[in-house]
């Protein structure tokens, strides 16, 4: 009977462990060793009060619009993230500072670098990323390196526009993060 128990015990303390794994953001040290860390956060940028255009573009193609922006346009932005949709009812689990300059002449694209620092999962540190963005469809950023417990990450961050109208709008951001297999030798955490 102790013995039945016993087994019992462990049984419970291996499921407990595997569905605290399982919930809410992917959390993985997979098979080969490899740790990564999938979560997606909301991004909210209002015109003129979390996000600026710093240096005109040139006159040309395109005007200033919700979704536009002239040619050689630099914005620049300190926007929020949160971890549900609502900005005032959800926590603030990032911030991301950064700068695009639109690259098309439809005004549609730009080239966009960003330092997120961020606070989830009990972890804390900045990650960089860097690449193009399209202003209505969703765009890719390869993560170039991050710092604190994200120091030595790789992955890519996806950005989608979820909401463009109005003065505030909002962005799902992907996060697939990876560590390379010399992270843990180095940096434990
Ligand atoms: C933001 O500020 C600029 C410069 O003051 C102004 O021209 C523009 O209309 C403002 N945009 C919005 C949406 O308030």
């Amino acid at each position: 009977m102790a013995r039945r128990s016993t087994d019992l015990c462990v049984l419970i303390t291996f499921l407990s462990l595997f569905l605290l794994t399982e919930a809410g953001h992917k959390h993985n040290r997979g098979r080969n060793g490899l740790k990564s860390l999938e979560f997606s956060l909301y991004q909210h940028e209002t015109i003129n009060k979390t996000g600026f255009i710093v240096v005109d573009g040139v006159a040309g193609n395109a005007g200033v619009s919700q979704t536009t922006t002239p040619f050689g346009t630099v914005f620049v932005f300190r926007d929020r993230m949160t971890a549900g949709l609502g900005l005032s009812s959800s926590r603030v689990a990032g911030v991301a500072e950064g700068t695009s300059i639109t690259s098309s002449l439809d005004g549609l694209r730009s080239l966009s670098i960003a330092k997120i620092t961020l606070d989830v999962e009990g972890r804390r540190g900045s990650i960089s990323i860097v690449g193009g963005t399209h202003n209505t469809k969703p765009s890719d950023y390869p993560v170039v390196g991050g710092t604190g417990d994200f120091l030595f990450v790789q992955g890519y961050v996806r950005s989608s526009p979820v909401d463009l109208r109005g003065t505030t709008v909002v962005y799902k951001i992907e996060f697939h993060l990876y560590w390379p297999p010399y992270a843990p030798a180095v940096h434990p955490n």
